[in-house]
């Protein structure tokens, strides 16, 4: 793909997880645009694969709850790229359901894809970054992980535990690797499709920006903290969410 950006990410080596769609592929066509070479990885293999031939990237299938699947995906990312120096978690599921309706499965799967995926993805690209000298990493959680809301008690769960682990990470890993999260409000995505279905005016006019997200805004928030404009910026948690989460 030819690049339209200004090169913020031009020699930036990028794993990006749930690039199948959503804010996942936003990011791998604006990272792209920007100048980075990208790897990557969604458990909907046929469609990350056609993304990534599109934008002229390394694509694969990766279950991110899977171990064995994250190893070997991650060095074939490396061998794919020469080297990785950034990362972006933004594979996730959403399961609306109060606690006392959650089933142990479904518990069990949603910290298993949310919380556990976005640690095994740190944990074994963090090596390939200290090889490569340094990196980003910017995990998306989710204002459900500042504060509740009924009906997502164990997705709120995960991603109080993916702001308490990128911020973990990010005092164990410096000063070569910088480790943020974001908090995006509602991104009209395939995810929030029945949310927005019974409660899209509630959902718009909340925040104080009193509109829906986009992917883009997302994106380019995990772009500033991709990129060295944030070099100074480490172990912090950015909202995305039209002034909702304090209101
Ligand atoms: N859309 C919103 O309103 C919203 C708000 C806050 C946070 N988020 C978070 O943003 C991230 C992106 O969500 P989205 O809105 O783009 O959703 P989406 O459903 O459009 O995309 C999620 C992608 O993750 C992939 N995925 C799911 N489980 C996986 C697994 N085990 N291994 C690999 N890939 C897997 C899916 O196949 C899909 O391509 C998620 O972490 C989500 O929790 C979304």
């Amino acid at each position: 793909m030819a690049e339209q950006g200004s090169g913020r990410l031009k020699g930036r080596r990028i794993v990006v997880t749930g690039a199948a769609r959503g804010m996942g592929l936003a990011t791998a066509e604006i990272f792209a645009a920007e100048g980075a070479k990208l790897a990557l990885c969604d458990r909907d293999e046929q469609a990350v694969r056609a993304n990534a031939d599109r934008l002229g990237q390394f694509g694969a299938g990766c279950d991110v709850a899977d171990e064995a699947d994250v190893a070997r995906f991650c060095e074939q990312a490396e061998q794919a790229m020469g080297g990785v120096d950034g990362l972006i978690n933004a594979a996730g599921i959403l399961i609306m359901k109060p606690m006392l309706e959650t089933s142990l499965a479904e518990w069990q799967r949603v910290l298993d894809v949310n919380l556990t995926g976005t640690m095994l993805m740190c944990k074994t690209l963090a090596p390939a970054m200290q090889r490569a000298g340094g990196g980003t990493m910017v995990n998306i959680a989710s204002i459900g992980g500042l504060r509740p809301g009924p009906g997502s008690g164990a997705y709120s769960v995960s991603k109080a535990g993916v702001i308490m682990l990128s911020n973990s990470l990010a005092s164990e890993l410096g000063p070569e690797i910088r480790v943020n999260t974001v908090c995006p409000g509602t991104i009209p995505t395939d995810m929030v499709t029945d949310l927005l279905a019974s409660s899209r005016e509630r959902l718009t006019e909340t925040p104080a920006l009193k509109r829906l997200g986009r992917a883009e805004d997302v994106v380019k928030a995990m772009l500033f903290l991709t990129s060295d404009d944030s070099s100074y910026v480490t172990g912090d948690t950015l909202t995305v969410d039209g002034g909702w989460a304090y209101r």
